[in-house]
């Protein structure tokens, strides 16, 4: 069975509806479950409302401290999760032969490219999250040999907040925005990556080690908002059109520096058989499944 660490996270959420749809045998735990406490992970396993005594095959930690900028004053407790919880897991995993995979970030690179990030690529983060999400890796990769690293980036999904959502929100209380209009990333939305997750577990590509995910092409979070005003329209969501600012970085200045740059490479992952839809036809799709009622 699968082991689904974080399974009432906005991507855990998602993936066990994506694992239950596809007939594969899953048992989730969060919160309650903490991942800093090794001996509560231990004891998961055989605990009735957990594995019960069978056989995890496959762990996948969806489990984060995710508040980016919070991170910034909270460093120590982002990286008892991050770094030290992610480490808890490996080292669970690799003591009862399962496979991990192990969920992390575009932030763990300095932001600066120009030219989309490789798998292979030297990680430099440049914030308090980055960090420890980079550590998170090392930690992953030194102590479970059994592991996938699955980097992600800008993620939306039905079942937490996110960038869509609030970009609706303000489109819908205001005349007038400003949205971001120098960074560039891919919008990813988080059924793709279940959907994803689980054809690795299905396919299981023949080397383990880091993966990148996002959905396809590159945008600004300026042209993401347009295209998110554009289908909020076009579904009855919105009823006016909202001017959309570009701004700088400088412009709209958080505690955690973002990324200029931050597009991933898929060729890695596609070439395990692994789809990666584009991001508009997918925010299409969201909208259609999700938001349309
Ligand atoms: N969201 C993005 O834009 C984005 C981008 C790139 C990568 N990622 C990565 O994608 C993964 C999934 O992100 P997400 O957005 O789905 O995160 P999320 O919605 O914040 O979900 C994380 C889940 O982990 C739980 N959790 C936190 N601390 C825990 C602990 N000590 N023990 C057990 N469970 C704990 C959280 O519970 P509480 O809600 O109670 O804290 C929450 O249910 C993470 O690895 C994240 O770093 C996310």
């Amino acid at each position: 069975m699968i082991w689904l660490i974080g399974s009432k996270g906005m991507l855990g959420t998602e993936l066990a509806e994506v694992l239950t749809a596809s007939g594969l045998a899953w048992a989730g735990s969060d919160r309650e479950t903490d991942i800093r406490d090794p001996q509560a992970l231990q004891s998961w396993l055989a605990a009735p409302g957990g594995a019960n005594g069978q056989t995890v095959d496959w762990i996948v930690n969806c489990s984060a401290y995710t508040a980016v900028d919070r991170a910034e004053d909270e460093e120590e407790l982002a990286r008892g999760i991050n770094a030290l919880g992610a480490g808890n897991i490996a080292r669970l995993a690799a003591t009862i032969g399962a496979r991990l995979i192990h969920i992390s970030t575009d932030y763990v690179f300095r932001g600066d490219g120009t030219r989309p990030y490789i798998e292979t690529d030297p990680v430099d983060p440049q914030g308090a999250y980055g960090r420890t999400k980079a550590e998170g890796e090392s930690l992953v990769s030194n102590l479970c040999p059994q592991n996938f690293i699955v980097r992600t980036a800008w993620l939306y999904g039905q079942h937490g907040p996110n960038f869509v959502d609030t970009m609706l929100r303000l489109m819908r209380e205001r005349d007038s925005i400003g949205v971001v209009a120098d960074q560039h990333g891919t919008p990813t939305w988080a059924f793709d990556l279940a959907r994803a997750i689980a054809a690795i577990i299905k396919r299981e590509p023949a080397s383990f080690g880091i993966y990148h995910f996002t959905n396809a092409g590159q945008t600004t979070w300026h042209e993401f908002a347009g295209e998110i005003q554009r289908l909020g329209l076009e579904y009855g969501l919105l009823d006016h059109a909202c001017s959309i600012k570009p701004l700088t970085t400088a412009e709209y200045p958080t505690k955690a520096q973002r990324p200029a740059y931050s597009v991933l490479s898929k060729d890695k992952i596609m070439a395990a058989g692994i789809a990666v839809p584009e991001w508009k036809a997918s925010l299409h799709a969201f909208f259609e499944r999700d938001l349309a009622h």
